[in-house]
């Protein structure tokens, strides 16, 4: 988070607080979905979803069996939302923390994005993309959802393209999928890339 920044995390709380979360799409989203189901069975991989609200993906998962999946927020509604949603969630694995503040002790292997990069200043993009590869080891994988429009409301959501975001991750990752997604939720349809990026052996 930007020291002294307006989207800090009390703005966060109230918007949750005060229901002003037009993001929440209130399920896990459908290419999220289709990715987790081709993992294959649970395993030990070490999940982390940054920004994750009321973190649908983290109750997929865990519902799905995967043992090590970690939400951070600096709100604590949406956690305690998750929390009284899914009671046998570890509480944990529930970190009420600044995601530029996560250590990779251990590291994770995989990062899910979900309209967290967007709702951050766009100043801190490529700080993002250099903590991303810092949280996981090499060979682990950032994959998600960005969104490649511009919003004519000022931001959050903060929009961006393809063309701005590749150098901002190309020095850590390599690129598997980084493409207009196909199965977008409806408002979001040719707006948004589906990304899956790999970390390079040899970085940070
Ligand atoms: C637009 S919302 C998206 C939430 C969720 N991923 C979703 O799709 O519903 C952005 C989230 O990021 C969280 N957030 C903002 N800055 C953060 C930071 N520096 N570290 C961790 N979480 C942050 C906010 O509290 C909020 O829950």
């Amino acid at each position: 988070m930007l020291p002294d920044s307006p989207l800090d995390a009390a703005y966060w709380q109230q918007r949750y607080v005060t229901g002003q979360t037009a993001w929440d799409a209130g399920q896990i989203t459908p290419p999220l979905q289709e990715y987790f189901a081709q993992l294959g069975p649970p395993d030990t991989r070490r999940i982390l979803i940054p920004g994750a609200g009321r973190a649908y993906e983290a109750e997929y998962l865990h519902g799905a069996g995967w043992p090590n999946v970690f939400v951070a927020d600096v709100a604590p509604e949406p956690l305690r939302d998750l929390q009284q949603r899914v009671p046998d969630f570890p509480a944990d694995h529930l970190l009420l923390a600044d995601f530029f503040q996560l250590e990779p002790a251990p590291p994770f292997d995989l990062i899910v994005e979900q309209t967290f990069f967007c709702a951050l200043d766009p100043s801190l993009r490529p700080a993002y993309a250099r903590q991303c590869a810092r949280l996981l080891r090499p060979g682990g994988t950032l994959m998600g959802l960005l969104f490649d429009t511009e919003f004519s409301q000022p931001g959050p959501p903060f929009g961006g393209s393809r063309e701005e975001y590749r150098p901002y991750f190309e020095p850590y990752f390599d690129f598997v999928h980084f493409d207009t997604a196909t199965n977008s939720l409806k408002p979001r349809q040719g707006r948004e890339l589906f990304i899956s990026l790999k970390k390079k052996q040899h970085t940070l």
